[in-house]
């Protein structure tokens, strides 16, 4: 395979249709291969917005022994993940010899410290694929949050999973927006962040959610709420099931207000992704768009102060 600027996309499960889909739509990459949810790709370096791990700019090398292995690894850098693709057996001797280090447990209220790590995997028992430049240092790319019985629903599990990637988060004296908030999942996760939470939705809120003192319930269209009737925002959150145009309007009309420092949105899909529309979204400036482990047939929108 070609090494130049050779990069390696993991697609989540269910989701290697949207990825090839992206990776089509992208004119400057290249599919050379696709293995499953394994997808090679030959372009220039970028962030696509679908798989769950992107390991960009992939190096490979010969090797004989797993000693010459680890030492080839130790010579490029110092924590390196196993992305566990074939040879599992000599890939674990190879890692054992490898530092260890400890993948940070995740908490809701802690700024979990990432820690600069490559990727690497065996094609054969002789060649040892390598990279420095990965999109997430974890193992497979994923960050897990753990199930909470307390939580009203698992949807918040896409927050806590946002705030670890992208490093910030609402803190005691931030007032933030819950757009779409039934049954309260996210607004759950917020009243345990952030000083005042205005949580909003046709529905009501489950107990969970409703009993904390920071939060305000408004039952109401989402879409009929002025910014200037809420006042300045740190962040405005939206789960709200609608169709992307309709939420980039939305976004729009509230950034345009001046009022909102920090955005956190779901972007949905009914069938075939609109990628024009992301990439509208993704003009915004200081945007990101990215799949979350628990993000489904959706992307995560967030555009920061
Ligand atoms: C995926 S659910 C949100 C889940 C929530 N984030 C949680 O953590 O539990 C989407 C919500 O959007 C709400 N919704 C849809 N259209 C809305 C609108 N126009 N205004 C307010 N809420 C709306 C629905 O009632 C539904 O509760």
């Amino acid at each position: 395979m070609n090494q130049k600027e050779l990069h390696l996309f993991v697609a989540s499960q269910s989701y290697e249709n949207d990825l090839k889909a992206e990776i089509r739509f992208r004119r400057n990459l290249e599919l050379v291969k696709q293995e499953e949810n394994l997808f090679w790709a030959i372009g220039p370096k970028q962030k696509l917005w679908w798989p769950q791990w992107q390991l960009w700019n992939l190096q490979s090398t010969k090797f004989e022994s797993i000693s010459q292995a680890i030492k080839f690894l130790r010579s490029r850098g110092k924590l390196w993940l196993n992305f566990d693709y074939k040879l599992h057996r000599r890939s674990s001797l190879i890692q054992e010899g490898l530092p260890k280090w400890k993948i940070p447990v995740i908490k809701r209220d802690e700024k979990t410290l990432f820690r600069d790590s490559g990727a690497w995997f065996l094609e054969d028992s002789n060649t040892l694929w390598y990279t420095n430049q990965i999109s997430l240092p974890f193992k497979d790319g994923i960050i897990n949050i753990p199930e909470d019985k307390m939580a009203p629903s698992r949807a918040f599990q896409k927050l806590d999973e946002a705030f670890v990637r992208i490093g910030k988060r609402p803190i005691k004296t931030s007032r933030v927006i819950d757009l779409g908030s039934h049954p309260g999942g996210w607004t759950w996760v917020l009243a345990q962040l952030a000083g005042k939470v205005v949580s909003v939705d046709t529905v009501a809120l489950d107990e969970n959610a409703r009993n904390f003192k920071n939060v305000e319930f408004i039952k109401k269209d989402a879409f009929k709420i002025a910014p200037n009737d809420i006042g300045p925002l740190d962040w405005l959150f939206s789960d709200i099931i609608c169709e992307p145009a309709k939420l980039l309007d939305l976004v729009h009309q509230w950034k345009s207000s001046g009022l909102v420092k920090n955005f956190l949105c779901t972007i949905k899909f009914k069938g075939k992704v609109d990628f024009e529309i992301l990439n509208q979204f993704e003009q915004i400036p200081n945007s990101d768009i990215f799949h979350l482990n628990a993000n489904k047939h959706e992307l995560t929108w967030v555009c920061l102060d």
